[in-house]
């Protein structure tokens, strides 16, 4: 069945059709849909039924897979599938950010290699559908004012997961502490893949611009993601049972929007690291 696609929204996104993603891909798909990814930010697959080694053979097309951190929200028989999740099994959670509100975030910011990609695959979804709002740093940093872009130009920024997890109350414990100090990375980060240029910041994990008094740093972010989350940057996503969005996590951050906490909600994650060669941001 032939490839198409459709956009998702003026910015960001497409969505594609003729992929079984159950199915193992020939090496011609595979490298068409890896230009998609690049080319798009974000790609949608709708109607999928997948066991999750399935979900973890599409997943290898893109990249090598994360084992996270939270290995007591791993999936038991293939690690490299992460729950998130509000369902409990025997009293306890089985997913990871089970019913808060969670804010803008790159995943993995916080690490010296940071995942490239993540896919998301809903497999129960409240009645409401939830959604999931994504907003296309590349297309925002093109967009910048001169003169904001030159206040930026060569600079770091901090991001912290402690913070992102203070920010959420999520437990964490002495061993992920210490895997996941803080870290800089460059501000705007020059995609390993494609060469464009997005700004590699997020409210969630950023916490200050280095070489700056706190006050500048903390207003400029402000500014800095007051204008990148303008809607003529965000796709936001309903989902519906069966979705599995693929998006490139080097220039692309996400939230959740709220839902209905009282109903169960979900997901099976798979994180997509980069080749060796290109890990480092940049
Ligand atoms: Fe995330």
């Amino acid at each position: 069945m032939a490839i198409t696609t459709r956009p998702l929204s003026p910015t960001l996104g497409a969505e594609v059709s003729g992929v079984d993603m159950a199915s193992a891909l020939d090496a011609d798909t595979a490298g068409t849909l890896r230009d998609l990814w690049r080319r798009h930010g974000l790609l949608l697959f709708r109607g999928q039924e997948l066991e999750e080694k399935q979900l973890v053979e599409f997943s290898r097309n893109f990249g090598s897979l994360e084992i996270h951190l939270r290995r007591e929200y791993l999936s038991s028989e293939n690690p490299e599938v992460l729950y998130v999740s509000n369902m409990k099994k025997e009293g306890r959670p089985i997913g990871i950010l089970a019913d808060t509100e969670v804010g803008w975030h790159y995943d993995q910011i916080y690490l010296p290699r940071p995942a490239v990609g993540s896919l998301l695959y809903a497999v129960v979804i409240p009645s409401d559908r939830g959604a999931t709002s994504f907003a296309d740093m590349s297309a925002a940093y093109e967009a910048l004012p001169g003169s904001l872009k030159q206040r930026i130009e060569g600079r770091k920024a901090v991001q912290s997961y402690e913070a992102f997890n203070r920010s959420y109350s999520v437990p964490t414990s002495e061993e992920q502490r210490r895997k996941t100090p803080d870290i800089e990375h460059p501000l705007v980060r020059t995609h390993p893949y494609t060469g464009r240029k997005a700004l590699y910041i997020c409210p969630g994990m950023t916490t200050r611009i280095a070489g700056l008094p706190e006050e500048e740093s903390s207003a400029l972010l402000a500014e800095l993601f007051a204008w990148s989350t303008q809607p003529r940057f965000v796709y936001t996503h309903s989902w519906r049972l069966g979705d599995a969005l693929l998006w490139d996590n080097a220039s692309t951050m996400h939230r959740r929007e709220p839902f209905d906490t009282n109903q169960q909600r979900l997901m099976k994650r798979t994180t997509i690291l980069p080749d060796a060669d290109r890990a480092a941001p940049f």
